[in-house]
């Protein structure tokens, strides 16, 4: 094991790691927060820069504070424990602006991050870990090397429904490697691995979603993202909007008032029946088309339904766009595109092949902290046609 170094923290990066300089390398420093000077060990070099890990804090940030989780140093959950909110949120701001005006963002079109209204018990689904070892089924979180099971009793990003799930371990003989559980939006607990239909909430709406299927996992926070989308296709009012990675159609659902006319496209089985369901329930069908399948493999088929006063809102995986597709936007020549994004890093990717050819200005990136105590951070974003 390397010998620890001193190291003076500048920044901190996304991830959450702090970032310093050794030897003219960069150095990404976990556990280290801007302005501290600690003694880390390096835990790799990666060639082009280091990874290393805080021994001792020599001078520590006013900002650290004792985590309230009794597993921060082992779970792999949390990046932001050892950090009051209110600088998380400014470390999280400042790694979207870097991140955006590097891809061609102005910074003062990146307004002031939304806070979560509660950096704890905000998680409505849970996924457990499940390990067999010694004839016995163990399950708990990954540890910070994502290999290690943590056990957990409690976890403080969880909705308190969901707690005393953490606990429960399946059959030895059981093949499943994670469980899953959603709380609905009447507090009953479900198992995703029933094929069965529960109803979940968002910005005062009810959905009807697959137990197991993908659904926004702060609602408040959620809510806030899909009422700004809503607002902004009002300002638009488009002839038609394309919702792209729908899911069961939370947002587009949210945009009836305000577009004569919505095509969704998603490829999960599960959630495009719940769709298809949601749609039925909305009463406004004969305006709604819906494209299943992956969407880079649908272009052709949507493409038809693109028109100069067409609004495309994205909402992909944290991979971003599939190949191809921000340059599909850049040349469709919609009114505009809002992108809703779970990694800023591919957001920037994106971004900068939207702008590209000058056809698009960008209007407002929003950052929202979705995930509180963790590394990841959401973004929406607006951008428009220009003339
Ligand atoms: C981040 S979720 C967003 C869902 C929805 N917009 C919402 O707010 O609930 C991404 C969705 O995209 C779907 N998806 C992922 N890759 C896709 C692809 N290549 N083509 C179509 N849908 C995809 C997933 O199944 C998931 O429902």
């Amino acid at each position: 094991m390397s010998a620890p170094l001193e190291l003076s923290i500048e920044r901190s990066a996304y991830g959450g790691e702090g970032v310093a300089h050794l030897d003219g390398k960069t150095c990404f420093v976990e556990g280290a927060l801007p302005g501290e000077r600690v003694l880390a060990r390096v835990t790799a070099d990666k060639g082009g820069y280091l990874k290393a890990r805080v021994f001792k804090v020599l001078k520590a940030s006013p900002h650290r504070t004792a985590p309230s989780c009794r597993y921060a140093k082992s779970c792999g959950g949390c990046q932001y424990q050892h950090v009051t909110y209110e600088e998380e949120l400014r470390l999280k701001q400042a790694q979207v602006t870097e991140l955006l005006t590097r891809a061609g963002w102005p910074a003062d079109k990146i307004s002031g991050i939304v806070a979560s209204p509660s950096p704890e018990r905000y998680r409505n689904s849970l996924t457990v870990q499940v390990v067999r070892k010694h004839g016995r089924a163990l399950t708990g979180y990954y540890g910070q090397d994502n290999t290690t099971l943590v056990p957990v009793v409690d976890c403080p990003l969880l909705r308190p429904e969901l707690v005393p799930y953490l606990s429960v371990t399946p059959p030895y003989k059981d093949k499943a490697e994670r469980l899953t559980y959603k709380v609905d939006a009447d507090g009953r607990v479900h198992p995703g691995e029933k094929p069965v239909f529960i109803r979940m909430a968002l910005a005062g709406r009810r959905y009807l979603v697959p137990a197991g299927g993908f659904f926004q996992v702060n609602e408040a926070v959620a809510s806030e993202a899909a009422r700004r989308i809503a607002a902004w296709v009002g300002e638009a009012a488009p002839e038609r909007l394309l919702d792209l990675y729908a899911g069961v159609g939370t947002l587009g659902l949210l945009c009836l008032d305000a577009a004569s006319e919505v095509v969704f496209a998603e490829e999960h089985e599960g959630s495009v029946e719940a769709l298809r369901m949601n749609i039925a329930e909305s009463g406004a069908q004969d305006r709604l088309r819906v494209v299943t399948g992956r969407v880079e493999h649908r272009l052709e088929e949507l493409t038809p339904w693109i028109t100069p006063r067409s609004v495309v809102l994205v909402d992909p995986p944290r991979k971003g766009l599939a190949e191809g597709m921000a340059v599909w936007l850049a040349r469709s020549g919609v009114q505009e595109v809002l992108y809703l994004s779970c990694d800023p890093s591919t957001l920037a990717r994106d971004i900068r092949d939207l702008l590209q050819g000058g056809v698009y200005e960008p209007v407002e990136a929003l950052p929202l902290d979705m995930f509180p105590r963790t590394r990841h951070i959401e973004t929406l974003v607006r951008i428009r046609r220009r003339g």
